[in-house]
């Protein structure tokens, strides 16, 4: 392996995401085992995603990894964005219902959706590098699958017939939004060790 990041993350299944994707780029990921005690604002997902990053690095003085997502419904304005995980309290079934419940009166056309992810490596000296994705697709009325997180079971990716939570890891890691951020995230880091710049 070229280096071990540090994930910034206290989502199991966000990890186990995140450590796979990084494997195909050589490089080996680590969940952090500090609480990262930052409380997300509602800035942007890259304020959020570099706010949990610069936490790990400060605390251990390693590299780290720290990302932050949301789905967007454009016909809500943009709800739920940045506040996803935590629009209401309970589990992601309460959320994903909650969701439905505000989309109950929209007509196909107004059920498209879009995951977002940002994904930023922090460095010890201060500099940092980001990365970007996005998944399109639609809302469905009521949840379908088992796997994945989140509003997985409720989101039909385009040009799919599926949710996500009815895919495979592997499949869902092939298109998603997550994916995309990590990818452009690692171009990024794995050019900037490979310069060789003394980042002490
Ligand atoms: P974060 O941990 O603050 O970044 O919260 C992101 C939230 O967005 C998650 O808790 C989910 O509710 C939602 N989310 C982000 N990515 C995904 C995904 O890949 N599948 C399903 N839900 C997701």
């Amino acid at each position: 392996m070229l280096r071990t990041v540090i994930i910034a993350t206290g989502n199991p299944a966000k990890f186990q995401e995140i450590k796979d994707i990084m494997g195909r780029y050589g490089i080996a990921a680590r969940m952090s085992d500090i609480k990262v005690g930052v409380r997300e604002g509602t800035l942007s997902y890259e304020e959020n995603a570099r706010l949990k990053a610069s936490y790990v690095t400060a605390r251990l003085g390693v590299d780290a990894f720290g990302e932050d997502s949301g789905i967007e419904v454009p016909a809500l304005g943009g709800f739920p964005g940045i506040i996803s995980a935590r629009f209401i309290k309970g589990t992601d079934s309460d959320r994903n219902s909650a969701l439905l419940d505000r989309m109950r009166h929209l007509g196909p056309s107004d059920r498209r959706a879009v995951f977002k992810a940002c994904a930023v490596i922090t460095f010890v000296n201060g500099a940092f590098v980001s990365g970007y994705g996005e998944l399109s697709g639609r809302i469905i009325d009521g949840p379908a699958g088992e796997n994945g997180f989140g509003y997985d079971p409720v989101f039909v990716p385009d040009g799919q017939g599926r949710t996500l939570a009815q895919m495979s890891p592997r499949e869902k890691n092939d298109m998603s939004h997550r994916r995309r951020a990590v990818e452009a995230v690692l171009e990024k880091y794995v050019a900037y060790l490979k310069d060789g710049i003394d980042r002490k």
